[in-house]
């Protein structure tokens, strides 16, 4: 894959605190990029370095192999949209788009064929007219990402772009961003704190905490295979199991998702991987799931382990109740080892 930007070797520190450490990263080009971590974690100093805000303090980055690391964000060609999309309220959404063609001297003629074409891109070609205070929060968003797109940039740099659409539209406007990438063969990257976002969205997520990156990879190859406990929980993870409770060779602690855990009376299944006797501590209902709260023993003077289970209504037997003893288990392929 070719890299459209790299970083290598990139920190910056405010003060003595390191916003973001040793930073090494490709971003392939023509595909969706996300950094993904809790907040505080480096993920818009990262972008903002890539963008040309922010000056790394050590390292270099390159865009498009050259060196831009001290290259103004001007002359990087780069698309941005923040949380706050900060459109012009007294211009209209037409001139709201052509906005960065104009600061680039780029004939009228031109520049009106393509603000249609980003318009059209984003489904908002009848809506040139207006003014911004007369659209949804979804058009507005829109007309962000349009006027972003109209340059074509060589890369296109998302912050947090969809955190102030409601959660319906949140959701839309992940597979619109996916459309209109797949459509323009644009490189992205995306910064997101939601796991969902960043599993449906990336090509390639990037999973930082503290200035540090934990894990990196499509999400098909880090969901089901989190390289420690803190990828672990950020993904959903619930159940930590230390590793003496089950035959494990070099890893401490076992994990399985609440949905991949198997709760039964009597004998766990054969071939199952875990095999925990646990006593139901708690029930919760939820349409035609339960989720089950457990306790399972850990050994002489030691904390019992709590697990979480998602299981299926079971309707040709009473329901689960607390106190009810119970074998936790899990198939072999569920069961992901943490070395941390
Ligand atoms: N200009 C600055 N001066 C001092 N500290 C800063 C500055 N910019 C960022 N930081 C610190 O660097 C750390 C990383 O900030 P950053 O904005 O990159 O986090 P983030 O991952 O984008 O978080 P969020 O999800 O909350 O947006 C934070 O602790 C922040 O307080
Ligand atoms: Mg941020």
């Amino acid at each position: 894959m070719t890299a459209a930007a790299q970083f290598i070797d990139v920190s910056r520190t405010f003060g003595d605190f390191t916003a973001v450490g040793s930073l090494n990263l490709d971003i392939p080009e023509g595909r969706i990029t996300t950094l993904l971590g809790p907040s505080g974690c480096g993920k818009t100093t990262t972008l903002r370095m890539l963008a040309g805000y922010t000056a790394p303090s050590s390292g270099t980055i390159r865009i498009a192999g050259e060196d831009a690391t001290r290259l103004p964000p001007e002359k990087r060609n780069l698309g941005m949209v923040f949380q706050s999309y900060a459109l012009f309220p007294h211009m209209s959404v037409a001139d709201n788009v052509g906005y960065g063609l104009k600061l680039r001297r780029i004939p009228a003629a031109e520049r009106r064929s393509r603000v249609a074409e980003a318009l059209d891109l984003v489904g908002l070609g009848h809506l040139a007219a207006q003014r911004p205070r007369k659209l949804s929060g979804g058009q507005q968003q829109r007309v962000a990402l349009a006027r972003a797109i109209a340059i074509r940039p060589s890369l296109l740099l998302l912050d947090e772009p969809l955190s102030n659409l409601d959660a319906r539209l949140r959701v839309q406007m992940r597979a619109e961003i996916r459309r209109i990438q797949a459509e323009t063969g644009l490189t992205v990257v995306l910064v997101t704190h939601d796991q969902d976002e960043a599993l449906e969205m990336s090509d390639v997520m990037v999973l930082m905490r503290a200035g540090h990156v934990m894990q990196s990879g499509s999400p098909a190859e880090v969901f089901p295979r989190p390289a420690n406990r803190f990828v672990a929980e950020f993904l959903g993870y619930e159940n930590f199991v230390p590793a003496s409770l089950s035959a494990s060779d070099g890893a401490t602690t076992l994990t399985v998702r609440p949905e991949h855990l198997e709760v039964v009376q009597g004998e766990a299944p054969d071939g199952a991987r875990l095999a925990l006797p646990a006593t139901v501590t708690g029930i919760a209902y939820r349409g035609v799931d339960r989720h089950l709260t457990l306790s399972a023993p850990r050994g002489e003077g030691e904390d019992d382990v709590t697990l979480i289970a998602t299981v299926r209504a079971d309707h040709s037997r009473a329901d689960w109740r607390p106190g009810d003893r119970v074998t936790v288990s899990a198939r072999p392929e569920h069961v992901v080892e943490l070395a941390d």
